[in-house]
């Protein structure tokens, strides 16, 4: 069964693939009626914009269909069922799941219970493979991925975009920069993983130290749902912006990425600049959803 829980799951080869299938998807060729008479399940027990949107737009234009489940509340989970069963059942009426919850490791404990496969679309601050994906592709738009200087800044302790892309950057022997308030850094068994497997992870203290020496700045927001406390939250939350100022003297094809949605992270005059990636990062989620839906159906 071809579920994608954790970006580990793929390999650089099958990134490739994907990438490539997005790339070719993007320039309109594809078989719309691909997943005619297919339907995908999508199960979102956080709140999304973008992914389940996208999720369910890819569906559509690859002719399938598809039904939701919004919420915990509205589901017999609410009644005290288990994700177990409720996978299980729901591999009964649809084709693959998409599957969004609060606990890290639930898309993989899903994945071992249903009969159909099942894509981790974000499990608390643990993974966002289709996230990694996308924002892999939106770089590949701009700069090949070998060899690279990323710069992630903000909430990289709760942050599973981060978390999955570092991953991912490790197979393209990319150098990693971190920026993060205190207490957010990157979770040391993440950041001890990089390391042993090759990847350079430098710290930095503040964004203007090593803005310059970036191709891509990632930036993501605080991730205010996992904190133990609000006054914990409050410590760190508005603690970084990048604007236009910072951002002069980049390198030529310097690019900013962030995983929407922001916060006041970006200033909304960055937006103007060519460097600003991030609208074309969220629409590239349709082509790369698309792609991976082909994969995990057919
Ligand atoms: C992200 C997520 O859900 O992890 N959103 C998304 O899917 N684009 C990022 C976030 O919520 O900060």
């Amino acid at each position: 069964m071809r579920h994608i829980i954790s970006i580990r799951d793929l390999g650089r080869e099958e990134i490739g693939r994907i990438l490539d299938e997005a790339a070719a998807i993007q320039s309109r060729s594809y078989d719309p009626s691909a997943l005619k008479g297919k339907i995908l399940g999508l199960l979102f027990f956080e709140p999304s914009t973008r992914t389940r949107m996208s999720f369910a737009a890819a569906m559509a234009r690859l002719g399938g269909d598809f039904l939701s489940m919004d919420s915990v509340e509205a589901s017999s989970m609410a009644k005290g069922e288990t994700l177990a069963d409720t996978v299980r059942v729901v591999s009964g009426y649809v084709d693959a799941i998409v599957l969004r919850h609060p606990k890290e490791g639930a898309a993989r404990l899903a994945s071992e219970f249903a009969t159909v496969p099942v894509i981790n679309a974000g499990d608390g601050a643990g993974q966002h493979p289709s996230q990694t994906l996308l924002d892999l592709f939106t770089i590949r738009q701009s700069m090949p991925l070998e060899g690279i200087h990323v710069g992630l800044l903000g909430d990289l302790r709760y942050g599973r975009t981060a978390h999955s892309l570092t991953h991912a950057l490790s197979l393209y022997n990319v150098t990693i920069h971190t920026i993060t308030p205190k207490g957010l850094e990157l979770p040391a068994g993440l950041a001890t993983e990089l390391r042993d497997a090759g990847t350079e992870v430098i710290e930095h203290g503040d964004i203007a130290s090593c803005v310059r020496d970036l191709d891509v700045l990632y930036v993501t927001r605080i991730q205010r749902e996992r904190f133990p406390d609000a006054a914990s939250y409050f410590k760190v939350a508005s603690s970084y912006r990048v604007t236009p100022e910072l951002l002069t003297g980049t390198k030529k094809h310097f690019i900013v990425l962030h995983p929407l949605p922001r916060l006041d992270e970006i200033d909304p005059r960055v937006d103007e600049l060519p460097c600003a990636r991030y609208f074309e990062q969220s629409a590239n989620g349709i082509a790369v959803r698309m792609a991976m839906l082909l994969r995990v159906m057919t």
